[in-house]
């Protein structure tokens, strides 16, 4: 039983309209047709198959977990999917995320998106990202990314999305989308975890600028995943963390996610194993203090991933790179 503490006041606690369970924390998007609740934790599925995907999520749903991210490139909505059924809980008391690839043209989203529901077996997702501001190998430019869009649009206008968004996509790539957009761009999903958060100009303004948007920003790798062992460590049982945990009576992962969702930015960490679950959820009752924010947002240790130098952003370090 997850008990909630109410975060920073600058965060609106939503009261579910859509169903979550009552006090399951959330933020609010612009949606569709309005305004949805998006939940502040769900579970992640990256590199798991539809039999690691369907049992992490069958766990976490049995634990009070309401939100699922996963993405057609991920091949394993078909579990989610069998998770979800099996799991018995009612359509709009749940929230599905999933994601496109990018880089592809109208008819080519239109199939996509529609596969995802099929193997989902879901009639509407609650948010839809575009996964990447082009394909895999780096090619698509500004008129692809808007063609892509304007598909999603059209296929959520037919309320088969709640809300719609973008992963991984930098400040110029985002004016792309709004120079065509007819439908709030609901949230940016991009890498963010302590030791990001002073990481360069270019990313921490980037954060600020996304928000002033009114976009929302969300984490991916919450507990630096994909960083390798030695960084991805570092949020779970590293010195600072760790120190900064036992002040609280918890552990260092429960740290690293609380400075995310005590700034109102949703996490999905991903585990397989039911006490990291249960760990990972039980984050809402207790506060960080304003003294360990800061100091959190000051670490910058696990750095950046991926950029070019550790004054850029992992991803938009790289998309600019690669990106025309
Ligand atoms: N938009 C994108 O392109 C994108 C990219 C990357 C990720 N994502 C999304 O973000 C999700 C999370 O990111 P991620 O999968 O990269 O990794 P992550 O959530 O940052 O870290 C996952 C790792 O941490 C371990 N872990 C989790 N909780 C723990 C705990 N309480 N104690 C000890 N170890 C713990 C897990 O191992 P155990 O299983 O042993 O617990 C796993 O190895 C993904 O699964 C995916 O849904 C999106």
């Amino acid at each position: 039983m997850v008990s909630f503490l109410p975060l920073a006041a600058s965060i609106s606690f939503a009261l579910p309209a859509l169903g979550l369970p009552t006090g399951y924390p959330s933020v609010k998007i612009d949606g569709v047709s309005g305004q949805v609740d998006m939940p502040l934790f769900g579970i992640g599925t990256w590199e798991y198959n539809d039999t690691l995907a369907e049992a992490a999520v069958t766990t976490a749903f049995s634990l009070g977990y309401r939100h699922v991210d996963t993405a057609y490139i991920y091949e394993n909505q078909v579990g989610v999917g069998r998770a979800l059924k099996k799991s018995g809980v009612s359509r709009g008391d749940f929230f599905v995320t999933t994601k496109i690839f990018g880089g592809l043209n109208s008819s080519e989203a239109a199939k996509a998106l529609d596969k995802c529901l099929e193997d989902l077996q879901l009639d509407y997702v609650d948010l839809m990202l575009l996964h990447f501001p082009a394909s895999t190998s780096g090619t698509g430019g500004a008129a692809l990314r808007k063609e892509e869009w304007l598909a999603l649009e059209k296929w959520a206008k037919a309320g088969k999305a709640k809300a719609i968004g973008i992963s991984h996509y930098c400040k110029r790539q985002v004016e792309d989308i709004q120079s065509v957009a007819t439908l709030p761009i609901a949230v940016n999903q991009v890498q963010y975890h302590v030791g990001m958060g002073s990481a360069g100009d270019y990313a921490t303004d980037f954060k600020i600028w996304v928000q002033s948007q009114g976009i929302l920003f969300e984490s991916f790798s919450p507990l630096c995943g994909p960083c390798g062992h030695t960084d991805h460590m570092k949020l779970i049982n590293g010195r600072l963390v760790s120190k900064i945990g036992k002040a609280h009576n918890k552990t260092g992962s429960q740290v690293s996610l609380r400075w995310l969702v005590q700034q109102g930015i949703p996490v999905i960490p991903k585990s397989s194993v039911k006490e990291h679950q249960q760990e990972n959820m039980d984050i809402f009752d207790f506060e960080l203090t304003a003294e360990e924010m800061v100091t959190l947002t000051a670490s910058k240790s696990p750095p950046v991933g991926g950029g070019p130098s550790p004054t850029d952003s992992g991803d938009c370090g790289v998309v600019q790179q690669i990106i025309v």
